[in-house]
């Protein structure tokens, strides 16, 4: 594996400055912006959020200025290496930045050899401090000292869970919804979006409404920043799930590539610890494009003839496209004990376990959709919440076998013909 990019974010309050820093960096096959912050409040909590290796900072901003944050930046996330970058180049400034932890010191505007060449000496000093902190939890590298390039150990992204069937109405937005509740806690935050574009549901499960969407993210996908996308995604009340929502009109739909899907997702992972995809049951541009981004899929299926086979159809494509056999969580809902196709007989003719099967309860799921509160919520102890409680775990144990897909190029999971 080539040496791991230097992770940096930006933080200034001017655009055009973010922008040209942004720019000035993006030929360097060694460096990754991976975020930008306007204020120093603001990169504290994306540095404390993505754990970058370094972070170039503005001194005066409004909130708080970039001495400040400099200061707890440096409590907080103690292997980040920050470059303060200032229009002044008073010594007094560049002392009290020194005083609060700064590693180096440029004026405005800095030349490329400038910015480049601190920042792979702050990443360097990153990498070895945070290979040292991490001693004990994150994998051995091997090699000698100092003669292979140092592994940073991995940063906790969230991860992306696609609820799939290819025949519609079997229970995808139902499970999606309940699993969001259920895996949603202070520690694990979870995002819920509607990856059904035209027809999405989701919002109406939780009795919710929103003027923007999906549609006001996916096509600026690489230039996200945290305040842009909490300003677009709903809070439900009762669960504290964030939603992003389908757009209002399906003709919407057409504004969003697979491709923007996909890195509006990954983008999400630095924001939250589990993301939940619903999606519609076409294999369009969008559900590929989530079905790329994601770590694990679960495959809904019901127990009637049609169901199957077309799980059965997508199972066959999935293993064409390369998509490994365990990323698939292969559920069975309104699931009926008295229906002779079993889930172990489907799980021994298809050679894929089923992990799950839910009840049908037409009593307590149907009022729930339609009242826009998700069982998960308020009604626990029924043996359809127990099921999402099994699943959830499943899921949990899941997650953590599968190799990290964020990691692999695009192109190596799903090569769309
Ligand atoms: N386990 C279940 N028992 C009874 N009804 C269910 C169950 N799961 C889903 N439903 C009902 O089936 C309908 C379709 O579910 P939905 O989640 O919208 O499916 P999809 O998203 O796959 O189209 C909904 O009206 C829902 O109330
Ligand atoms: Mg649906």
């Amino acid at each position: 594996m080539a040496t791991e990019k230097i992770r940096v974010i930006i933080v200034d309050d001017i655009a055009e400055t973010r922008e040209n820093i942004r720019k000035l960096l993006q030929f360097e096959n060694d460096v990754d912006v991976i975020g930008v912050a306007r204020t120093g409040r603001e990169g504290l909590d994306l540095a404390k959020e993505t754990k970058p290796d370094v972070i170039l900072m503005d001194i005066n901003m409004p909130d708080m200025d970039g001495i400040t944050a400099t200061e707890l930046i440096t409590k907080s996330v103690p292997f980040a290496k920050i470059v303060i970058l200032s229009v002044q180049s008073d010594p007094n400034y560049m002392r009290r930045a020194m005083l609060a932890g700064a590693r180096d010191f440029l004026t405005k505007p800095p030349s490329v050899d400038e910015l480049t060449s601190a920042i792979r000496s702050a990443g360097v000093k990153a990498r070895e401090e945070r290979a040292k902190t991490s001693q004990g939890f994150s994998q051995q590298v091997p090699g000698g000292p100092g003669s292979s390039p140092i592994a940073a150990p991995a940063v906790s992204l969230g991860k992306v869970i696609v609820v799939y069937s290819p025949k519609g109405g079997v229970g995808c937005t139902t499970i999606a919804v309940n699993l969001a509740v259920s895996l949603h806690n202070d520690e694990t935050q979870v995002v819920l979006v509607d990856g059904n574009l035209q027809f999405g549901d989701v919002a109406v499960f939780l009795n919710e409404q929103s003027k923007n969407s999906v549609v006001d993210l996916a096509p600026r996908a690489d230039e996200l920043d945290p305040e842009v996308v909490n300003g677009v995604l709903i809070s439900h009340g009762s669960s504290g799930v964030k939603v992003l929502a389908a757009p209002f009109r399906p003709e919407y739909a057409e504004n969003v590539t697979g491709e923007q899907f996909a890195k509006l997702l990954r983008y999400l992972r630095r924001m939250f610890s589990y993301i939940i995809v619903d999606t519609s049951s076409a294999l369009t541009d969008v559900t590929l494009g989530g079905i790329d981004a994601s770590d694990v899929i679960i495959l809904v299926t019901t127990q009637d003839i049609p169901a199957i086979k077309n799980a059965r159809l997508f199972l066959d494509v999935a293993d064409a496209l390369g998509i490994e056999k365990k990323r698939i969580l292969f559920v069975m809902n309104r699931y009926d004990r008295r229906i002779g196709i079993t889930a172990e007989k489907v799980s021994e003719n298809f050679k894929h376990e089923i992990v799950a099967t839910l009840p049908l309860d037409e009593r307590i799921v149907v009022p729930s959709v339609n009242r826009g509160l998700p069982f998960m919520v308020n009604n626990k102890s029924q043996p359809i919440a127990r099921g999402i409680l099994a699943l959830t775990e499943v899921v949990r144990q899941r997650l953590s076998q599968v190799e990290d897909q964020a990691e692999k190029p695009v192109s190596t999971r799903i090569a769309k013909k």
